[in-house]
């Protein structure tokens, strides 16, 4: 069984041990764990002497309305099935113990990257990221942390994050873990009722048509935005309602430059992003798309 730290001292001295021989791996997450929370332990081993799973359901990243008094808080579960994967240390703290003062006085702003995708929808969310990602990185002083492709402007905002603020932290990327019917997993599934759970791998199918089509540049340079606009339609009609869909060059420069596709001539690789509800959920997807040059 992993061994549970709720308090910040007791963690740094459980880890400080390891410190100089051993390499320690930090996978953030904000508990009611599923299997492809478990994959970025299974990665983190694969790196990492040591894994410390931090759960925290972090209030600074939900916004006015969104589920942070819903969202299930399920620890003995979670750390039953780290136990399966064979996790070191679970830190688990307290909202007083992370925030002595909430909102912290002291901000972390991602800047203009969240101008688009999910930070329009959201604001301020990954402002909150930024900041309790900070507080584990100064807490737990990883040399590695594990975050899932499936946030993928999340996972941008931390690369931006560790270069802006020096961190000496390696950031590995995990592939999305998807059901057998391509829906990725996510703890936000379980508000989906089972009708609207039988419709959610739509929005995998539809990004696989899509990064079909763009595989041939020919397609893009005839406009990606009339087959991005038929796919939107498609999704609309099977219930979902569309906050995003959009395809950017796969870097993170161009994430940062808010670049689309037809603006990078000699582009590289693309990746196709969507964010939309059905029902109670807000569902999110990305697929990585490889282009014939
Ligand atoms: O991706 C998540 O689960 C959260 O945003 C994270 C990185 C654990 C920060 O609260």
């Amino acid at each position: 069984m992993p061994i549970i730290h709720h308090r910040i001292k007791e963690l740094r001295a459980a880890v400080k041990p390891y410190r100089s021989q051993q390499r320690v791996a930090l996978v953030p997450t904000m508990g009611n764990l599923h299997d492809g929370h478990l994959e970025l332990v299974r990665l983190a081993k694969q790196h990492a002497d040591i894994v410390i799973v931090s759960i925290f359901v972090n209030p600074t990243q939900f916004g006015v309305g969104e589920d942070f008094d819903s969202y299930p808080r399920t620890l003995d579960d979670d750390v039953a099935k780290l136990a399966t994967v064979e996790a070191d240390y679970v830190f688990a703290p307290s909202i007083d113990e992370m925030y002595p003062v909430l909102p912290p006085p002291t901000l972390i702003r991602a800047g203009t990257i969240t101008d688009q995708l999910c930070g329009q929808s959201r604001p301020g969310h990954f402002d909150g990221v930024g900041i309790v990602v900070s507080k584990l990185f100064n807490i737990i002083q990883p040399d590695i942390a594990i975050f899932g492709q499936k946030d993928y402007q999340q996972l941008a905002i931390i690369k931006q994050l560790v270069r802006d603020l020096s961190y000496p932290i390696d950031i590995v990327t995990a592939p999305i873990v998807r059901a057998v019917d391509g829906l990725a997993l996510s703890s936000r599934n379980q508000y989906l009722s089972s009708a609207e759970r039988k419709i959610a791998p739509v929005l995998h199918q539809e990004l696989q048509c899509l990064a079909q089509q763009f595989v041939d540049r020919k397609h893009i340079e005839q406009g990606s935005d009339i087959l991005i606009a038929e796919a939107g339609k498609r999704i609309t009609a099977a219930g979902f309602v569309i906050d995003y869909l959009e395809v950017k060059t796969d870097q993170l420069e161009s994430l940062l430059n808010n670049d689309t596709a037809e603006s990078q001539t000699e582009a590289q690789d693309l990746i196709i992003l969507v964010a939309a509800a059905l029902g109670r959920a807000r569902l999110l997807d990305n697929q990585l798309v490889t282009v014939n040059q």
